[in-house]
């Protein structure tokens, strides 16, 4: 946790003479990173925090933490929500559980491309499902890290059809959107913590998993797995955030350095995916793993998922009118 020196704070006149103190005086805040160092939260989260240095003359630094070294995601919004934390990256599916709104960020089939994503998340919805995670869950999501579709790995079978998913033992993050959408293509997945997915994966407890091709490198799953299906159904986003607790007891100066690099690393993520995605692909097919494409355009995949999926959340993600919104903000 972020030492606050609420003590020194009337010694100092000026937010720039806070920032001219000397290195012995810099400030650490400690930022969770739900995956492996090499994926896009790791782009984010070091990129954050060299902007972030910089924009505060180098009083302030950000140590992250990979590998769920702080804890599992989930875990992470609580630790931060009582001020315990002050950064955590993780994915959104993680934070719906703790502010149901953001819920339509992962509702099957609705975001179908990266600029759809930074539609979302650059425009007013994102400014409104930030202002709920903030009222909802106490973390104030600062940044975005942009991870590309969820793509489908298992280790038995190459999967087209839903019919080829069926006896899978597929893991999901413990969240009900991902839980039903699973369970529309006619399977019961296997809710589990992120941080325990590497080992049940190679002890072969479950089959297959879904994320994207950037987080399935950093993780080294093409050691666990063989089978990658290029499903589109979760655009994967993935928050920077912040305890609200800490921001508070920042100064006016560092809050706004806080959100201005939150910003800037936001941008160099979604350039980082657009540059890095196709490469990963095809080193994971060098490492071995066989690519396929669903079945018949993923027609069936989507028509099961959409139509069962979407109105069993309406209620959760603040009425069918906030998908309505979402829809119409990209242009359908
Ligand atoms: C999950 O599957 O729990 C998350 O998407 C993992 C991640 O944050 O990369």
């Amino acid at each position: 946790m972020k030492l606050r020196k609420t003590v020194l704070v009337p010694f100092i006149a000026a937010a720039t003479l806070l920032f001219s103190a000397p290195a012995a005086l810099a400030d650490t805040f400690k930022m969770a990173v739900g995956d492996a160092a090499g994926g896009t939260q790791w782009e984010l989260g070091t990129a954050f925090a060299k902007i972030f240095n910089e924009k505060t003359g180098g009083k302030h630094k950000v140590e992250l933490f990979p590998n769920g070294q702080l804890g599992d995601e989930q875990d992470t919004v609580n630790n931060a929500a009582m001020g315990l934390l002050d950064f955590s990256i993780l994915a959104i599916n993680n934070v719906t559980p703790f502010s149901p709104s953001v819920g339509v960020l992962t509702l099957p089939y609705v975001i179908q491309s990266a600029e759809d994503a930074k539609t979302l998340t650059q425009g007013a919805i994102g400014k409104e499902l930030t202002e709920n995670t903030t009222r909802d869950a106490g973390v104030r999501i600062v940044g975005w890290a942009y991870s590309g579709f969820r793509v489908l790995t298992n280790s038995n079978r190459p999967v087209k059809t839903l019919d080829d998913l069926k006896g899978l033992v597929i893991r999901v993050p413990k969240n009900e959107i991902m839980i039903s959408t699973y369970q529309a293509w006619g399977v019961n997945p296997t809710p589990m913590s992120w941080a325990e997915t590497f080992t049940a994966l190679q002890q072969r407890v479950v089959d297959g998993q879904d994320n994207p091709y950037i987080t399935i490198a950093a993780m080294k799953f093409n050691e666990v797995q063989k089978y990658i299906t290029n499903i589109r159904y979760i655009f994967s986003l993935e928050p920077l955030i912040m305890s609200e607790q800490v921001f508070n007891s920042q100064s006016p100066d560092v809050q706004a350095a806080i959100l201005e690099a939150g910003r800037e690393a936001t941008e160099h993520s979604f350039k980082y995916l657009l540059e890095t995605e196709d490469q990963i692909r095809k080193d994971l097919t060098a490492k071995g793993m066989e690519i396929s494409d669903p079945a018949n355009d993923e027609k069936e995949w989507i028509e099961k998922a959409t139509t069962s999926v979407w109105p069993k959340f309406y209620k959760s993600i603040g009425g069918k009118e906030k998908l309505d919104a979402v829809l119409q903000a990209l242009g359908r």
